[in-house]
């Protein structure tokens, strides 16, 4: 096991009815901003329970931010959080909401040039707006780590960022607010749950049962209960395990000690921001590639992922590192994603535009961070 240090502030509220606790998380004397989407929280009663809590407070509101975040739009929401003299921002929503909140709490206090330099160059976060969130759409783990991803129109990029000071204070995790999720997002998110975790999780072996039994079971739980969500969306225990094997899957947890590959993540991000594809899509169409083409160094992982998650004990290690390729993409499927570049209209020219882009970056991506332009084509190509 690697060396570590985890820290994790976040204080988790969950459960039924659990917004109406607002007014005693946020300070007394706070003046909040309210940060939200496209008016899902309006339709599903999450906007009036919200209002409803900090009846006590004086809010600010600043609606509209768009799924994938953009800067232009977060830096909007800077303005009126200097204007209005807000001192907490409260982020309502899926992940987009919740890391547009984040990087405007670090983009209010920025004291260099440009506060996109926060992403492009990770000039560190040095203060922040303090921030809390209501989670809606349980997928990304913003809720509960320290990290932020942010799109810009003008250079057509997606980028990441990430700051202990950007943590939420604390995160409301009602899984009622999920149940008016469309069947798509609820897919998407059960998606970039599972792939969090074995982007953490499928490198190569290490002498880490504890992770990775704590990893298998998140994907069995998700496995399980995923299924169920889409066809009874209001059963609560069901939203209830989803929501809370999403934030576990991405709240630092899983990677303490281990080697992590987030190759997936990398090249799905450059489709979201050039063809528009949702983040868990993306995953859904590259990771089954990423796999493929690494078959050979992740192949005492996937054999092992493929016993433990879905029972395979037979056959040549090539058959059960298929197997474990093929179950996988099927699962996505099974949630009503296309996997396949050709599914969303993507150009077979993708995969030859998203690896110049990230070569240009210097990027190499993998576990053992050496995935250059090269695979990243020929990743894509698979994936056609
Ligand atoms: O904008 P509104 O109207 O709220 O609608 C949203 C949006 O259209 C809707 N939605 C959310 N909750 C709902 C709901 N509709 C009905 N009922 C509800 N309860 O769902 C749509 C998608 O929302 P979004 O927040 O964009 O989705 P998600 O939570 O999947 O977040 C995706 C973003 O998070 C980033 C992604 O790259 C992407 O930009 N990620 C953030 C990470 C992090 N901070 O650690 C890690 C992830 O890997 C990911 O990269
Ligand atoms: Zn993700």
């Amino acid at each position: 096991m690697r060396n570590f240090e985890y820290y994790n502030p976040t204080r988790i509220v969950f459960g039924k009815g659990t917004i109406a606790k607002l007014a005693e998380l946020i300070p007394a004397d706070a003046r909040p901003l309210l940060l939200y989407g496209g008016g899902s929280i309006k339709k599903n009663g999450v906007y009036d329970q919200v209002i409803a809590a900090l009846e006590e407070f004086h809010v600010e509101e600043f609606g509209g931010i768009e799924p994938n975040p953009r800067y232009e739009t977060c830096m909007k929401a800077v303005e009126k959080v200097i204007a209005e003299k807000c001192d907490f921002l409260l982020a309502v929503g899926g992940g987009s909401v919740l890391d547009a909140c984040k990087f405007i709490a670090a983009a209010t206090e920025f004291e260099g040039d440009d506060p996109w330099d926060i992403l492009s160059k990770w000039v560190p976060v040095e203060a922040a707006v303090p921030l809390g969130a209501v989670l809606t759409l349980p997928a990304t783990g913003s809720e509960m780590n320290a990290g932020s991803v942010i799109s810009r129109d003008s250079t057509n990029e997606k980028l990441f960022f990430g700051s202990d000071l950007v943590r939420p204070v604390f995160s409301i995790l009602d899984p009622e607010t999920t149940y008016s999720l469309p069947p798509i997002q609820t897919a998407n998110g059960i998606v970039d749950a599972f792939v969090h975790v074995v982007e953490q999780y499928a490198t190569f072996p290490g002498p880490n049962p504890l992770q990775d039994r704590q990893a298998e079971a998140i994907l069995k739980t998700l496995i399980e209960e995923g299924p169920k969500a889409l066809t009874n969306p209001t059963d609560y225990e069901v939203r209830a395990n989803i929501m809370w094997c999403a934030t576990n899957a991405l709240n630092g947890w899983l990677s303490l000690g281990v080697p992590a590959d987030w190759a997936a993540h990398v090249i799905g991000h450059e489709l979201t921001v050039l063809y528009g594809v949702d983040h868990g899509t993306s995953l859904a169409i590259i990771e089954p590639g990423v796999w493929e083409h690494q078959r050979d160094r992740k192949r005492e992982k996937l054999i092992h992922y493929a016993e433990r998650i879905w029972d395979v004990t037979e056959g040549s290690d090539d058959e059960r590192v298929s197997q474990a390729i093929n179950k996988t993409e099927k699962f996505f499927q099974s949630l009503g994603i296309g996997t396949r570049l050709s599914d969303h209209n993507i150009p077979e020219g993708a995969c030859e535009i998203v690896a110049k882009r990230l070569a240009d970056r210097d990027m190499k991506i993998g576990e053992h961070a050496d995935l250059g332009e090269d695979a990243v084509k020929e990743i894509l190509r698979l994936r056609i």
